[in-house]
């Protein structure tokens, strides 16, 4: 199984970034747990701050791989854009949040994506992304639920 993550815009200042919401570790550190816990999916790193890029690589990943892990940071809340491309591919894509996005200030409560992803998995910290992961395997039938 091929799955790729994508971390959106600030998610590269893990670390340094709001530790209250976001922890210490780096995006590397996350990354390398995330791999730990799967060591027989094959799994694709991808961070931008940049929109479009984000929207390329979802285009992309079509072909690639039979699912997307995405933490589209801020444009969670109003990127029609990436809404879009998530509806144009065909590969389920899970929405995820290190922070729980419903406890935080109002503008975070609204996802624009989720009514185009198959589900979304918020304030687990790192291990959202595993959850993610755990989504897509079940419905790619990979694993039981
Ligand atoms: C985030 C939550 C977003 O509201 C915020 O803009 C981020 C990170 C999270 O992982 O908790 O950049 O997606």
């Amino acid at each position: 199984m091929d799955i790729l993550i994508i971390n959106g815009p600030n998610l590269n200042m893990l670390g340094k970034r709001d530790p209250k919401h976001y922890g210490t570790q780096t995006l590397d550190d996350i990354n390398e747990y995330i791999k730990s816990k799967f060591p027989d999916i094959n799994i694709s790193f991808f961070q931008s701050n940049s929109e479009g890029e984000i929207i390329d690589k979802l285009h992309e990943a079509s072909s690639k791989y039979d699912g997307v892990v995405l933490n589209a940071g801020a444009y969670t809340h109003y990127s029609y854009a990436i809404a879009d491309a998530i509806d144009c591919i065909d590969p389920p894509v899970v929405e995820v949040h290190l922070s729980n996005i419903h406890e935080r200030e109002n503008f975070r409560h609204i996802s624009v994506l989720a009514p185009n992803c198959i589900g979304q998995i918020a304030g687990l910290g790192k291990d959202s992304y595993v959850q993610g992961i755990m989504l897509i395997a079940e419905r790619c039938g990979k694993i039981d639920k």
